[in-house]
């Protein structure tokens, strides 16, 4: 059955700001995931201590880093590719981090510039440094359904990235349909092969809105006994440039369909909308939440 509470993880200040092309001011970034942590999200995904060549809308992550990992109740992971990535993010006192692999290996070229095996080879070396301090290290896989350029997703591939992310010590593994290509009739199979190698209590879903198919994705991951789910603010992730993109799943548009079915999320709905302007208004972007422009609407 459905679960009686979900841990939403709130990726919006990481996935949703990373391909924005305008640098957005750090102090920004900072106040930004004040308002979500005053929702009641108890996990945000902060910023990513990657190369600022790929991604330099992150290129602040120290510095927001050293402002939010004080703020109690709250866990700030952050994505680290390499030992030094991980290095950086645990000097600037992050507590928790995330590696991120990826079913395909055209997407791990283009992302991470090399292969699935060279990836899983370079986190196990950060596992290894993360279990010596005890952090915390989530694991991702993109392209769990399909990928552009590869084409539809083996499950058996997703399940073996899974797999390999378990065993080296990864607490949590989240399932990321990057292209949000999956519908329930490719998702079911998906997750069925990979609660056949990895406990089902281990596993997130991370869906984008691309076809509008996230929210129904993640009913019937529920109903396979799935409790974490990542979700962006406002719907950010969108990319500007590639017509007809959107974002991840809007974390308003998640907590209000899970209140409509009784699920606890301890979340604050009005609270996370206005998170939701906030940023909407730096962006000079309406809402990518359907929930917050209805709501709005009065
Ligand atoms: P590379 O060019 O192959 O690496 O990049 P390299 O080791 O040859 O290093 C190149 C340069 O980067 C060097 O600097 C390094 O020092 C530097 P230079 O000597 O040229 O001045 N460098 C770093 N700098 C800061 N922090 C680091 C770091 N590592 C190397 N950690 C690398 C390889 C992995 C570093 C690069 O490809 C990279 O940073 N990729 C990150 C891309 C990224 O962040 N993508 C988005 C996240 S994944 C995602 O969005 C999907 C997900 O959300 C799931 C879903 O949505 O479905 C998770
Ligand atoms: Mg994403």
């Amino acid at each position: 059955g459905i679960p009686k509470f979900v841990k939403i993880v709130e990726v919006g200040p990481r996935d949703g700001l990373q391909n924005e092309k305008n640098i957005v001011p750090t102090a920004v970034k900072i106040e930004l995931i004040h308002r979500l942590a005053s929702s009641g999200l108890s996990v945000i995904e902060a910023t990513s201590f990657v190369s600022p060549k790929w991604v330099p809308q992150l290129a602040d992550a120290k510095e927001v880093m050293q402002e939010v990992h004080r703020l109690r109740g709250v866990r700030f992971p952050v994505l680290t590719p390499n030992l030094k990535g991980f290095e950086a993010a645990i000097a600037a006192g992050a507590k928790e981090v995330a590696v991120f692999a990826s079913a395909s290996e055209s997407f791990s070229k283009s992302n991470i510039n090399c292969s699935v095996e060279e990836s899983l080879a370079r986190y196990r070396t950060v596992t290894r440094a993360a279990k010596e301090l005890s952090v915390p290290v989530r694991g991702y896989i993109s392209c769990v359904v399909g990928c552009p350029v590869d084409g539809p997703t083996p499950p058996s591939k997703v399940a073996y990235v899974a797999k390999e992310l378990y065993d080296m010590g990864c607490f949590e593994i989240s399932l990321g349909d990057t292209t949000g290509v999956g519908t329930p009739g490719t998702v079911v199979p998906m997750l069925a092969a990979v609660i056949a190698v990895v406990p089902i209590d281990k596993l997130a879903v991370h869906f984008h809105d691309t076809y509008g198919q996230s929210l129904s994705n993640i009913l019937v991951s529920l109903q396979m006994g799935i409790s974490v789910v990542d979700s962006s603010v406002a719907g950010l992730g969108g990319c500007p440039y590639a017509k007809g993109a959107t974002g991840n799943v809007a974390t308003e548009d998640v907590v209000y369909m899970l209140n409509g079915i009784g699920v606890k999320t301890n979340i604050d709905l009005e609270k996370l909308m206005l998170a939701g302007d906030f940023i909407n208004n730096h962006l000079q972007r309406p809402s990518g939440s359907k929930t917050s422009v209805a709501l709005n609407r009065s």
